[in-house]
């Protein structure tokens, strides 16, 4: 199936990137918030990063004028178009709320669409239980949205081939690189990332060495381009002991406990670059 008209649900950090990709590439797209305001943000948001991409020489002003006219912004679920052919949500990660909106859209929208969830943690296969099981997918794209190659797809126990094959495509068209996943608790980036910072939060309980040193020997002795505790602090730490919570609680294996550290850090509010303080202190 050729895919022309999608609607991405949530116009926050990640919706607003997929949009931006997605006008960018030709296709038109329906963005929808819960109020004006967030609207506003996520179309000023998408104005900065096609700004960025003309000043690294990507896009011409031309072509942003083109992505900015490919993209309709709506309030609410009841005005994105019955014919809309993908749905992408990318809503707060709730599975109650993400549940819920697909179910209210499985009741309106075009039969033959696929639903996709840019959920980080939450399996699609439980997702898919609202409606279109075979036509249920995840799109896990990572942020920053624009700048990022990787799109994990997720398949879930149901997806379809034909799902996963529409969708491998339309990934390719808007130049990204697809990887095939199947549906287990924090797929394959997170189950790699999560332990990693985890298992620095041990290191740094433990006394093993400072907060700086071991985002030091992982940036100077792994090659990394940021350290794992600098990397959490931008995630959000809340964040990250919710996917662990995610890949403790799906596998029941003790090497996926939280750092007891972490917890304690997330209790206290320190939540890292978004609340002030993490593992640093920001300005
Ligand atoms: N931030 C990341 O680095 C990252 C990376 C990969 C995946 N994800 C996943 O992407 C999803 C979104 O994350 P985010 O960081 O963009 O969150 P965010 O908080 O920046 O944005 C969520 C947006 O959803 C909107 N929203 C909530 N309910 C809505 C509704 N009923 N209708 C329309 N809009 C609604 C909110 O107003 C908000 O703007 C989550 O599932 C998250 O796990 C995040």
């Amino acid at each position: 199936m050729a895919i022309k008209n999608i609607a991405v649900i949530g116009g926050g950090t990640m919706g607003s990137g997929i949009v931006t990709v997605f006008a960018m590439y030709g296709f038109q797209v329906t963005l929808a918030e819960m109020k004006t305001e967030f609207v506003q943000r996520a179309l000023f948001g998408i104005e900065k990063s096609l700004d960025k991409l003309i000043q690294k020489e990507k896009i011409t002003p031309l072509r942003k004028e083109e992505t900015l006219n490919n993209i309709v912004p709506v309030i609410g679920l009841t005005s994105i178009p019955v014919e809309t052919e993908l749905i992408v949500e990318a809503v707060n990660e709730n599975r109650e709320l993400k549940l819920s909106i697909f179910k209210e859209l499985n009741g309106r929208i075009n039969p033959k669409a696929i639903f996709a969830s840019n959920t980080s943690s939450i399996s699609i296969t439980e997702l898919a239980q609202s409606g279109r099981p075979d036509k249920f997918i995840g799109m896990h794209f990572m942020n920053p949205v624009p700048v990022m190659q990787l799109v994990e797809i997720i398949k879930g126990y149901q997806t379809s081939q034909e799902t996963y094959n529409t969708i491998k495509e339309m990934t390719i068209k808007i130049e990204k690189t697809p990887i095939e996943v199947n549906d287990y608790p924090g797929f394959i980036s997170n189950r790699v990332l999560m332990p990693f910072i985890n298992e620095a939060v041990f290191a740094l309980m433990e006394g093993v060495s400072t907060v700086e040193d071991i985002d030091n020997v992982v940036k100077l002795g792994l090659n990394h381009p940021m350290g794992p505790l600098t990397l959490a602090d931008f995630i959000g730490l809340d964040v990250c002991l919710n996917i662990m919570e995610v890949l403790y609680n799906g596998f029941q294996d003790s090497k996926y406990r939280p750092s007891p550290l972490l917890k304690k850090m997330v209790a206290a509010g320190k939540l890292g670059k978004k609340s002030g303080e993490g593992f640093y202190k920001y300005n």
